[in-house]
């Protein structure tokens, strides 16, 4: 049995004590304070000191490094990006500018933004080589597949920006993926439908260039609505950074062994791609379409609430937001208004949404657990009301969240503390035996 006293020493520096009741031995460690949220206890001794280690599966407990770029207060509710909040960054900035703030720490100044979005827009052409990779897929790939495998192989084509010692070098692979992920997505899409690829066009913004490259056909003219490439611009803001989750302490994972940036965002993607994490909002709409109609939403709300049925209801529930995500805040209104502009005033699945959300919003089992609609669960909608298959919505997700990944990739690079990610475990499997010949089994 071990316990935990917590105290502030004469030097001003708090620490903790373990006192491990076997031995009635004590061990005292350092607690750091960041400039908010919780404090951390520093346990990077506590192997060397006690022979254990710690027991964490999930990592619910553990911080996994210093970080300056995302700072999430599940409780309240609160998500800021190098301090600025979501709702203020998704309302009065837009992506290129959001990118900068995540990649570079600070706001940019104009003439610093129109550098920056030049560099971008001269960096979202891909080798013509690459388009052979897509012929490789069968056209029903899914474009999560296609995304990941032609992500990883970039390390193959720019060699010039792995180096991952040279700054230089890791500047402009973040700026080239930055670049080249809506191109690589909007190809994976117009793989899918077999219809011919869309060259970038540097004369638009970023989310209209995708928009064009996605939606343009070579037999006549296509004109980007400037209110979806407003209301794309937001998604991919709410979906920029989100702090240490799955996906991005994978790309770290991955860095921090210096494996190349493209790699390393391939790993992203791929993890990414789960139906716990970015899959959700694609899984979101199957679920809609599953339920079919109002009246059968009681019985998959008590399916989710039976413990023997492993249904859950997608889009509700987040490992760090115990209040409502302020994002799906954000997003819910984007909806209505990319709804408004389509004309979609009737859509069903809404519908079921809406009347879900109302349920779960006032059912014990949901509010108990503090499980509120996250994110994906209207963005989804959205992206369907905008004309996407349910099979992009990742894709979407993952092309967002790059910069995030990123920002985070090369803050674990510079960080002079940073080691390869290696945790332990608790092992419970056999312990040695005689190995007995296939004949004697
Ligand atoms: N539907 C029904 N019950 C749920 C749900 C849900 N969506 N989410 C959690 N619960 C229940 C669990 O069964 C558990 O109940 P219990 O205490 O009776 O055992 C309790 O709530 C706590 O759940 P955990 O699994 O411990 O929560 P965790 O933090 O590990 O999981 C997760 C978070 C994975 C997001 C989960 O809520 C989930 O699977 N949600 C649906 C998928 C989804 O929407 N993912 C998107 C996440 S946001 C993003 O990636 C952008």
């Amino acid at each position: 049995m071990t316990q935990v006293h917590t105290a502030a020493n004469d030097a001003a520096e708090d620490t903790v004590t373990l006192i491990d009741n076997r031995t009635g031995k004590t061990f005292t460690y350092p607690v750091l304070n960041g400039t908010v949220g919780p404090s951390v206890i520093d346990i990077r001794n506590l192997y060397r000191d006690t022979g254990m280690f710690t027991y964490d599966p999930g990592y619910t407990s553990t911080g996994s490094c210093d970080s300056r770029i995302t700072y999430i207060d599940g409780d309240q509710g609160i998500l800021l990006h190098r301090g600025y909040t979501i709702t203020d960054l998704a309302e009065k900035s837009d992506f290129m500018e959001v990118c900068y703030l995540l990649l570079h720490g600070e706001l940019p100044n104009v003439a610093e933004k129109n550098k920056f979005v030049r560099t971008i827009s001269r960096h979202t052409m891909v080798h013509e080589k690459l388009r052979g990779f897509y012929d490789g897929f069968r056209n029903d790939a899914h474009p999560m597949a296609i995304l990941c495998g032609v992500t990883g192989a970039l390390a193959a084509f720019y060699h010039d920006s792995t180096d991952i010692r040279d700054p230089q070098q890791r500047l402009i692979a973040s700026h080239r993926l930055i670049a080249k992920m809506p191109t690589i997505s909007a190809m994976a899409y117009k793989f899918s439908k077999g219809e011919p690829f869309v060259y970038p066009r540097n004369d638009l913004s970023y989310a209209e260039n995708f928009l064009h490259m996605l939606f343009a056909v070579p037999a006549e003219p296509y004109h980007v609505n400037p209110a979806m490439a407003k209301a794309m611009d937001r998604l991919f803001i709410l979906h920029a950074d989100h702090e240490q989750n799955a996906s991005t302490s994978t790309v770290r994972i991955a860095g921090s062994s210096h494996a190349n940036p493209f790699a390393c965002i391939a790993a992203g993607i791929a993890s990414l791609w789960g139906p716990a994490h970015g899959g959700a909002n694609e899984a979101v709409l199957k679920m809609l379409e599953q339920i079919g109609s109002p009246d059968r939403i009681p019985e998959f709300i008590a399916r989710a609430k039976d413990p023997a049925d492993p249904f859950r209801l997608m889009g509700f529930g987040h490992r760090v937001y115990k209040n409502y995500d302020p994002r799906a805040a954000v997003m819910s209104k984007s909806c209505h208004e990319v709804l408004d502009i389509v004309g979609v005033t009737n859509e069903p699945l809404l519908k079921i949404a809406q009347e879900l959300e109302r349920i779960a919003l006032e059912d014990e089992y949901f509010v108990d657990r503090k499980l509120f609609p996250n994110v994906d669960f209207y963005s989804g909608i959205t992206l369907r009301a905008m004309g996407f298959p349910t099979s992009m919505f990742t894709v979407l997700f993952a092309l967002a969240r790059t910069v995030g990944w990123i920002a985070q990739w090369k803050e674990m690079i510079e960080d002079p503390v940073q080691k390869i990610g290696r945790p332990r475990q608790l092992y419970s499997g056999a312990t040695q035996r005689v190995y007995v010949p296939l004949d004697e089994r």
